[in-house]
């Protein structure tokens, strides 16, 4: 009899320790920080853009400045109707309780988007929550966890490294054609300080609203 109990024992011991593998929660970001990354969209396969970029997250202060560089996409920086030289030229995001502005700083042009009833404001570091773990994966050398999290539109997969840096974001839009997008993070650009409050300071001419506000439609 004890030795049918120390068995089962060690059966329940064995299957608890083969468990502890994948983390039990779905990660939550830090109050701050700062990364920088390259970016990518495909439509099916076919490459439609690529650029780097910055993120600096400041949940912490309730503000977080987004910076995407020559060649972006951005679906919040595009289409807003401002009048623009290069609608891909480099765009900053600036998400505060006052909403959104979307800025060119090479142009000086700059309008408010939405705002905090529209959905525009600093994401949540809760966001992942209810996300699935999806397991280990190889990301640019680097072994990362990734979680996936399904939205009303799109699919959001979270990678990051077993100590916290993010690895990377990826995306696909249910729209036909399908849009996957995909950010790579530097992961030795990662960092946890605070961030100056004059990174994010709006220009004093942000002060209309976008031609074309967020959501278009
Ligand atoms: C991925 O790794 C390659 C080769 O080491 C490097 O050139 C590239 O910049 C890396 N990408 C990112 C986003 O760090
Ligand atoms: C990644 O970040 C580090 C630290 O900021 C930087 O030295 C390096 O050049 C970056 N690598 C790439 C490919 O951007
Ligand atoms: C907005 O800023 C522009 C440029 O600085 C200025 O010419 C304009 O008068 C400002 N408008 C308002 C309503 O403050």
């Amino acid at each position: 009899m004890a030795n049918i109990a120390l068995m089962c024992l060690l059966a329940v011991v064995s299957q608890t320790a083969s468990l502890s593998g994948p983390p039990a929660q779905p990660p939550l970001w830090p109050q701050t920080f700062s990364v920088t990354f390259q970016e990518e969209r495909h439509i099916s396969v076919v490459p439609v853009n690529q650029n780097v970029g910055a993120w600096h997250y400041d949940f912490a202060n309730s503000r977080a400045r987004f910076d995407y560089s020559q060649g972006q996409a951005d679906s919040f920086c595009t289409g807003r109707g401002l009048t623009l030289k290069d609608e891909h030229g480099d765009c900053q995001l600036f998400f505060s309780t006052l909403g959104l502005y979307v800025h060119y700083p090479r142009e000086q042009q700059c309008c408010r988007a939405c705002g905090p009833a529209q959905y525009c404001s600093v994401i949540k570091p809760t966001w992942l929550a209810g996300a699935t773990y999806l397991g280990e994966e190889n990301i640019n050398g680097t072994t990362c966890h990734g979680w996936e999290k399904q939205g009303a539109v799109a699919t959001d997969r979270w990678y990051q490294t077993e100590d916290g840096k993010p690895c990377q974001y990826w995306e696909k839009l249910q729209f036909v054609p399908h849009i996957t997008h995909v950010i790579t993070f530097n992961t030795s650009s990662y960092q946890l300080n605070p961030i100056p409050a004059s990174v994010f300071d709006v220009p004093k001419y942000c002060n209309s609203t976008c031609p074309i506000p967020y959501p278009p439609h």
